[in-house]
């Protein structure tokens, strides 16, 4: 398969919501399939309005709004992602939930469909196992906000072939985004290195070295970094960060790697970050 039409996404959260958008924006067909109804129609809404957004920030045209949303179907009936010539998974962020959705992409889908998936630390290699086709299966991991994100990162399993390589990074330049190319190794590279930075500042905080403000301003303002490492971690979700550590600690099985107790504590406690309104800062 090189030719690619008509993009599939499972999940209609964050990021394939967000991915939905971008994949139609770049003109390819886009079914966006979730088991809520409810989902997709929010899903749904929020393209519509950041298409409202960006025309009356004059980013883009009305024309080019009606385009977008012509090109988004949506189901909760995952036989309609049957005609897709690469589908992308951004469902939970969890194994048994995936290898399931593997299983039954690899039924539905043409025999030559690329099937990806935008895990941030699940091995590749380990989902490409549960198809019958794991030359034909990649990694595509899209950073949050997906529209202003520049970044995908390609992970190579261990069988993926030359061809759906090639193929998945055409798709991520035609988003606009930026392909680098990554090895199927836990936490891949982005979050290899990124979280243990975030494990670390919550380490600062845990030891009473400095405050959760005073970390955040100094990484800002000392590192130029848009957010600091803390707001950030509540930005990507605090069960999000511990479940890449344990990977992380776990896949690569070095001490280093071992998650802040502080940070285990706040998932316990149901802090989640923003998404919970509640991580290491409060939200409304
Ligand atoms: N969806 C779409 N667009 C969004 C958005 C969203 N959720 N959030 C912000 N934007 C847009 C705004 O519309 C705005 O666009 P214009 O400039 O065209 O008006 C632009 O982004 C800037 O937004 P704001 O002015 O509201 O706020 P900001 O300047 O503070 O930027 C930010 C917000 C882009 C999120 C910035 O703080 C940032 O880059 N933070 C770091 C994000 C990051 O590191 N992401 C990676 C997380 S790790 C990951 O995703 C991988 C993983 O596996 C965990």
């Amino acid at each position: 398969m090189s030719h690619i039409e008509k993009v599939g996404i499972v999940g209609a959260g964050q990021m394939g919501r967000g991915i939905a958008q971008v994949a139609a924006m770049s003109g390819y067909q886009v079914q966006l399939s979730d088991i809520s109804e409810e989902a997709l129609g929010f899903a749904q809404s929020f393209i519509q309005k950041q298409m409202d957004k960006g025309v009356a920030k004059e980013k883009w045209d009305q024309s080019k709004a009606d385009l977008t949303m012509s090109n988004l179907s949506f189901s909760t009936e995952m036989n309609d992602l049957a005609q897709c010539d690469l589908i992308i998974e951004a469902a939970t962020e969890n194994k048994k939930i995936k290898f399931e959705i593997f299983k039954r992409l690899d039924e539905i889908a043409k025999t030559n469909a690329i099937l990806a998936t935008n895990t941030s630390s699940i091995s590749i290699t380990e989902i490409a196992a549960v198809t019958s086709r794991p030359g034909l299966v990649a990694g595509m991991h899209f950073m949050n906000p997906v529209p202003v994100m520049k970044l995908v990162e390609g992970i190579r399993g261990l069988e993926t072939t030359d061809e759906t390589f090639t193929a998945v990074e055409k798709v991520a330049v035609d988003m606009g985004k930026t392909f680098i190319k990554v090895n199927d190794l836990a936490g891949f590279a982005i979050n290899r290195i990124l979280m243990p930075m975030i494990n670390e500042a919550v380490y600062t905080l845990f030891e009473g070295v400095a405050s959760a403000e005073d970390i955040d301003t100094g990484m800002k303002l000392g590192c130029n970094q848009p957010m600091g490492p803390l707001e950030l971690a509540d930005f990507i979700g605090l069960d999000t960060c511990l479940a890449i550590m344990e990977v992380l600690h776990e896949g690569l099985g070095d001490s280093k790697y071992r998650p802040c107790p502080l940070l285990r504590n706040y998932v316990l406690a149901g802090r989640l970050g923003r998404k919970s309104g509640r991580g290491f800062y409060e939200y409304q």
